[in-house]
């Protein structure tokens, strides 16, 4: 079984230890969640339908304290009808790893929930139809802490365009219940950069620290 330590000489950091944090019950659907489910899974309302296998709706404890948000599905997340499984998202789950978090006890969503041809970045009108959907995961979920992942996730949760070296480091509110928001870089970035894995663990120990 890989250990907290393994995770990070992943990532590159082989000085950091933290404990981890319990667990949270993994709460059964109820009707709210089954309803929205549906609706994505039916969703027209872009041209994204034409394109994708399924939708990719979300996954995790649907009464977690984290809730992650990321852009859109790719190619093996289209496939298989969950976000972040291809090798960004192992990066992702090493990522929440280092900080003693793991992926089933936490909320991922994406902006998008259908895959943009070739993963080209979303297109704005894109972006307007799909995240009624994702504020209404966030309210069903009411997380005690939104981590934006990447560019594009900061952005619209952010409602601006500056650059995500600039955006990190800041505790942020969103929406009309000021749920704390941090961003960190998208993990298929630190697939490229990975010289930056460093900061992306100091964001997560920053989240760790917010949630004690
Ligand atoms: N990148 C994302 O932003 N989301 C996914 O689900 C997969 C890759």
């Amino acid at each position: 079984m890989k250990t907290q330590l393994d995770y990070l000489t992943t990532l590159g950091i082989e000085s950091w230890q933290l404990n981890g944090i319990p667990k949270k019950e993994i709460l059964p659907e109820n009707s709210s969640w089954e309803k929205l489910r549906e609706q994505v899974a039916a969703c027209t309302t872009c041209a994204l339908h034409k394109t994708r296998t399924q939708t990719v709706f979300g996954v995790g404890n649907f009464n977690a304290e984290l809730m992650l948000i990321g852009e859109a599905p790719g190619f093996h997340e289209d496939k298989q009808g969950e976000p972040f499984v291809g090798r960004a998202g192992q990066l992702l789950n090493s990522m929440l790893q280092s900080v003693g978090f793991h992926r089933e006890q936490v909320y991922i969503a994406n902006i998008l929930k259908c895959r943009p041809p070739e993963n080209r970045d979303p297109q704005p009108d894109e972006v307007n139809c799909c995240t009624p959907f994702l504020q209404k995961q966030i309210a069903l979920i009411q997380p005690k802490l939104l981590l934006a992942v990447g560019r594009i996730a900061a952005h619209y949760l952010l409602n601006t365009k500056q650059s995500l070296t600039r955006l990190r480091g800041q505790v942020y509110s969103f929406g009309e219940n000021k749920t704390p928001l941090l961003v960190t870089f998208h993990p298929a970035y630190l697939l490229r950069n990975p010289a930056d894995k460093g900061k992306a663990f100091q964001d997560l120990q920053h989240v760790f620290e917010m949630l004690q």
